[in-house]
C-alpha cells in the first residue's frame, strides 16, 4: 500500500491534484488530505468515497510513503524542516525549485532527475512548465540560442482568494463603474477589466521575482545554464489558463513543419492550429484539460532562425496538480526513461 498524503488539498491546486488521481488512479493508494484553517472539516470526493480534509498533522506525515506539499512557499518549508528524512517529499510552491541539490521535475523533459532526488522534489512554476514542454521537442531538433516570452497569467495563479476578488471586483465594476481595489487585495491594482504587467515583488534587474522564476527555472529544468532567455509576466482577468506568446530563436534554421509534427508527438502537447478557420488555443478552451496548446505557428519576420507560437494550458492542471501526479507515478514505476 502506498500512503500519499496531500497537504493544502483544500486549495486551487490541491483539489485538481485529488481531481487528477481520482481519474487515473495509482494501484493500492491511500490518500490523507490535510490543509490549515479554512479547508478543515471539509468533504473531498475522491472515487466514490468522501474524505475529510484533517488538520496537519506531522505524525501523519512523517509515517507516510509520499507527502505531497501544496502550500504556500513559508509553510513548504518549515514542514520540509519537520519531516525530511521520512517520506519523499514533492513540493510544488517555489522555496526550494533552485536549490541545487533539488531535483525541478517536468517528467516528460527530465524525468530521470526524479531518481537523483535526496528526500524532496519541486515541481516548477505553473508558466515555466508549459514553457518547457513546447521548447523541449523544439531545442532536440534545431537547439536554442534565445528565447523571449509574454505571458498572459490567470488570477488562479495566485490562489483561491485570487478566485473571489475576481467575481466581486467584476461584478462591482458593472454596478458601479469604479474599480475597487481594497486593502486585503491579493493584486497590486484592480484586476478586473484591467491587465497588471507585475506578478510578485520587483528584483533589482528590474524584473519581477516570477519572471525570474521562469527564466532561472527553465535554465535548471533544461540543464542550460546559460541559455539566453527572458520575459514579461502579465496577470489578466482570466480566472483559469495561462497563455503565453513565444519567440524562439534557433541554433540550427529552423523549419516549421518539423517543429509541428515535433511538438505534436511530444507527450502532454497538443497542436490547435488552423488561424484561416480561427483555430487556435484559448484559456476557456484549455480550462479542465492537461494538455499544453501550441497554436499561431509562424516565422519571425525578423530574424530568419526565429519562430514564434501562441501556447496555452490549466495552470492549476497542468501547470500544477497533473504535474505532480506524475512524478508521484513516475517514482512509484521506479523506472528511469
Ligand atoms: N495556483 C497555481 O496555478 C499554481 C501553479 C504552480 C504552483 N503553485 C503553488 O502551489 C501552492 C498552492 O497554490 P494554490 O494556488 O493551491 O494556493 P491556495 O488556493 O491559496 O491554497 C493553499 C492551501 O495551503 C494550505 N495551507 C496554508 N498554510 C498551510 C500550512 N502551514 N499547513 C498546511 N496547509 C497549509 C491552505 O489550507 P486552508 O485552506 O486550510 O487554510 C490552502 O488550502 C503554492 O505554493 C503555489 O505557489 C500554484
Amino acid at each position: 500500500m502506498v500512503r500519499l498524503v496531500v497537504v493544502g488539498a483544500g486549495g486551487l491546486v490541491g483539489r485538481r491534484v485529488v481531481r487528477v488521481l481520482g481519474e487515473d488512479p495509482i494501484p493500492d493508494l491511500k490518500l490523507y488530505l490535510t490543509g490549515y484553517s479554512e479547508s478543515i472539516g471539509k468533504k473531498v470526493e475522491f472515487r466514490g468515497e468522501s474524505l475529510q480534509i484533517t488538520r496537519t498533522d506531522l505524525r501523519l506525515l512523517k509515517h507516510a510513503d509520499i507527502v505531497l506539499l501544496c502550500t504556500p512557499a513559508e509553510a513548504s518549508v518549515e514542514l520540509v524542516q519537520e519531516i525530511r528524512g521520512g517520506p519523499v517529499i514533492i513540493d510544488t510552491s517555489s522555496a526550494f525549485r533552485m536549490d541545487p541539490g533539488v531535483p525541478l521535475v517536468v517528467p516528460e523533459v527530465n524525468c530521470d532527475e526524479i531518481f537523483a532526488h535526496k528526500g524532496l522534489i519541486a515541481g516548477p512554476n505553473c508558466s515555466t512548465i508549459q514553457l518547457v514542454m513546447t521548447l523541449y521537442p523544439i531545442y532536440q531538433e534545431f537547439g536554442l540560442s534565445r528565447v523571449h516570452v509574454t505571458t498572459y497569467q490567470s488570477v488562479s495563479g495566485a490562489g483561491y482568494k485570487a478566485i473571489s476578488e475576481l467575481e466581486t471586483s467584476s461584478f462591482d465594476f458593472i454596478a458601479t463603474g469604479r474599480a475597487n481595489h481594497g486593502e486585503d487585495s491579493v493584486f497590486p491594482h484592480p484586476i478586473a477589466f484591467n491587465l497588471i504587467p507585475q506578478i510578485d515583488a520587483f528584483q533589482p534587474n528590474g524584473y519581477t521575482r516570477e519572471e525570474m522564476k521562469m527564466v532561472n527555472e527553465t535554465r535548471k529544468i533544461l540543464g542550460e545554464p546559460d541559455l539566453p532567455i527572458s520575459c514579461t509576466c502579465v496577470r489578466v482577468p482570466v480566472f483559469i489558463g495561462h497563455s503565453e506568446a513565444c519567440l524562439v530563436e534557433t541554433e540550427k534554421p529552423p523549419c516549421l513543419e518539423t517543429i509541428r509534427e515535433s511538438l505534436n508527438r511530444f507527450p502532454g502537447v497538443v497542436v490547435l492550429d488552423d488561424p484561416p478557420n480561427q483555430v487556435y488555443p484559448t484559456p476557456l478552451k484549455c480550462q479542465d484539460t492537461d494538455p499544453v496548446y501550441v497554436g499561431r505557428l509562424r516565422r519571425d519576420l525578423s530574424s530568419d532562425r526565429g519562430v514564434l507560437y501562441w501556447a496555452v494550458a490549466d495552470n492549476l492542471r497542468r501547470g500544477a496538480a497533473t504535474n505532480a501526479c506524475n512524478i508521484v507515478k513516475a517514482l512509484l514505476r521506479g523506472e528511469k526513461t
